[in-house]
């Protein structure tokens, strides 16, 4: 995350894909294909993101709020997540990239959870993208999970609670390990966080799209990118920090 004056790219991009319903509501189709051709256009981020040099690529695929949605909806987009499983798993792994799953894995039914670790499993060693699903990922509620670890390990007496900070807290988080966000992309002109990684975005950059997700493509990626390139980042000092450079 430290400028070298070089190539401007973001090491780690978010996006909260949205507007998938509003894209097919606009072409009077149902929702779900409108979630069927965000799929397609999560393909072309993951080999754009790939291709110009980004190490880490977080998608929020679902939401630990989207349970409130109509049944129907929400077991079209357990079956869309399984399908883009199966049937890319072994392209993404031959492209060298890892795969990560951030997101609560109690409470998912049937085969998700072992679909979503057979995808960690085999790609744990790939060296090229890191793409981090966001699943059943809610920020308040793994924020949650690691403060109830922390605590039970004060409470046994394994944790002085004098030795908790920031630093402490982030390598509870399910992204541990992962550098923060330099760059958050949220489509569909909606201008919120939507619980998606409250802590980890403290000095994200945001970019605002209009464009419903499934009409995102490596274009409109790079746009976001450019976007990114002309920021100054000060993360609270005086002297601006110029953007990322990747590797
Ligand atoms: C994003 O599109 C996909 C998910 C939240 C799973 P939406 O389904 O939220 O689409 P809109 O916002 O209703 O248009
Ligand atoms: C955020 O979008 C969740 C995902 C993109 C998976 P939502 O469509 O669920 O967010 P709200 O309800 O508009 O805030
Ligand atoms: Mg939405």
């Amino acid at each position: 995350m430290v400028s070298g004056g070089l190539s401007p790219v973001p090491e780690h991009v978010a996006i909260i894909m949205d507007g998938n319903g509003r894209w097919a509501k606009e072409r009077g189709l149902p929702r779900t294909m409108g979630h069927t051709k965000g799929v397609d256009a999560v393909r072309q981020v993951v080999r754009a993101a790939g291709g110009c040099g980004v190490r880490y690529l977080t998608l929020f695929a679902f939401s630990s709020e989207n349970w409130s949605r109509p049944a129907a909806e929400v077991s079209d987009l357990m079956g869309l997540l399984r399908r883009f499983i199966r049937r890319d798993l072994a392209e993404l792994h031959k492209a060298n990239v890892r795969i990560r799953v951030i997101g609560d894995r109690e409470n998912l039914r049937g085969d998700v959870l072992p679909l979503l670790l057979e995808a960690e499993e085999t790609t744990r060693l790939n060296e090229g993208l890191t793409l981090i699903i966001a699943f059943n990922y809610g920020a308040r509620d793994e924020i949650a999970r690691a403060m109830r670890r922390l605590a039970q390990e004060a409470a046994s007496g394994r944790l002085d609670p004098a030795l908790i900070t920031p630093d402490l807290i982030a390598e509870n988080l399910d992204t541990a390990g992962i550098p923060d966000p330099d760059l958050i992309i949220r489509t569909s002109g909606e201008e919120r966080l939507s619980n998606f990684l409250l802590w980890q975005a403290a000095y994200s950059e945001f970019v605002f799209l209009p464009d419903y997700w499934p009409d995102f493509t490596a274009e409109t990626f790079a746009e976001a990118l450019k976007l990114y390139s002309g920021r100054e980042r000060r993360f609270g000092g005086l002297s601006p920090v110029k953007t990322a450079v990747a590797g």
